[in-house]
């Protein structure tokens, strides 16, 4: 029987980190979100956005925003109770420009479903304001791109961006300018400087648009998150100057890196290379052999040895 839609369930986002794991390496190019992204979704993206840019930064709106994010979900399951399709959102603010995009997470028995699955998508997650829903497309993805043409997406030729990746070898020792240093979560769990320097590097000096206590706290979290590889370079004063994260996909031996980032004060020192490489060094301990970047910031990861392997496209319907 054909599997069946039902609403996401609080305990379905350990499987579907399952599903997205354990189908990784069925599909070429790599469609379905990898575990970074997943985890980062509910887990700091919702409660970030829920209280982003309030004064108050409450709770309570960081929580509504994870209950929209899981409401939004729609799973598809077989008989048997297997997960077989997930369509999720990744922005749970309709104010948010990524409102309206809609994700699909395939099994790669169940691509018949994709259809259906962008129904699902075009009746929930259109943006109120435009009418209209988006979904990125990966160059190679032959279903998905029939399944859009056959719903009557159109291709948005402006917008588009790289998927990169590099294979861990040899990566050399980050060098640090004098007075900065190199520490983890797991040396100095400072969650105020945290959130500070995450709201800063991506260019926002207000505190309001900081992410919330609440929403870093929830971050650490997130299954994925291991304090030791949230890493941050600490200036001589004590100033957080970048971050990163990584999240170790030990199953497909993938080191994923979910954010990056310098504050604006201490950009072109060589800080963010340095913290890559600090975490690629991590990542290849642990036992990561490759590590992929899908649309980061492209110069920048080109200057730094990331090759690009593939072009994502969005495309849009009016509904
Ligand atoms: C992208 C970013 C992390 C770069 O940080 P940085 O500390 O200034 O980078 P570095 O000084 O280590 O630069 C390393 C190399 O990248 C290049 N580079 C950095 N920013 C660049 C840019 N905007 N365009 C082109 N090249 C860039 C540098 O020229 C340097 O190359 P070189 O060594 O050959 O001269 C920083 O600009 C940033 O935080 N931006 C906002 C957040 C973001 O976009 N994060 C990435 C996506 S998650």
């Amino acid at each position: 029987m054909r599997p069946k839609r039902r609403p996401y369930v609080h305990d379905d986002f350990i499987r579907i980190r399952d599903l997205l794991v354990e189908t990784h390496r069925a599909f070429h190019p790599p469609v379905n979100w990898g575990i970074e992204r997943w985890n980062y979704a509910r887990y700091f993206v919702a409660p970030m956005l829920g209280s982003w840019g309030d004064e108050g930064q409450s709770v309570e709106d960081s929580l509504a925003a994870i209950r929209l994010w899981e409401e939004m979900n729609g799973v598809w399951e077989t008989e048997d109770g297997e997960i077989a399709g997930v369509v999720c959102i990744e922005h749970p603010d309709v104010n948010h420009p990524g409102y309206g995009e809609i994700f699909v997470q395939r099994h790669p028995e169940h691509i018949y479903l994709l259809e259906d699955m962008l129904a699902y998508g075009e009746e929930r997650f259109a943006n109120p304001r435009t009418g209209r829903v988006h979904i990125w497309v990966c160059g190679g993805d032959v279903s998905l791109l029939k399944a859009v043409r056959m719903r009557g997406f159109v291709k948005e030729e402006s917008k588009s961006h790289a998927g990169q990746e590099l294979e861990l070898s040899e990566i050399p020792r980050p060098e640090l300018p004098p007075g900065f240093e190199i520490l983890t979560m797991a040396d100095e769990c400072d969650v105020d400087k945290r959130r500070e320097i995450f709201g800063r590097a991506f260019d926002h000096p207000e505190p309001k648009e900081w992410p919330s206590r609440f929403a870093y706290e929830e971050l650490m979290r997130a299954p994925d998150y291991e304090p030791e590889n949230d890493i941050f370079i600490k200036a001589d004063d004590g100033t957080y100057a970048a971050c990163c994260i990584i999240w170790y996909d030990d199953h497909n031996k993938i080191g994923h890196m979910e954010p990056v980032g310098t504050h604006p004060e201490y950009r072109n020192l060589g800080l963010g290379r340095a913290i890559v490489y600090e975490a690629l060094r991590r990542m290849r301990a642990l036992g990561a052999t490759t590590t992929p970047m899908e649309g980061g910031h492209e110069p920048f990861y080109e200057a730094i040895g990331f090759k690009t392997v593939r072009t994502w496209t969005r495309w849009e319907k009016d509904v």
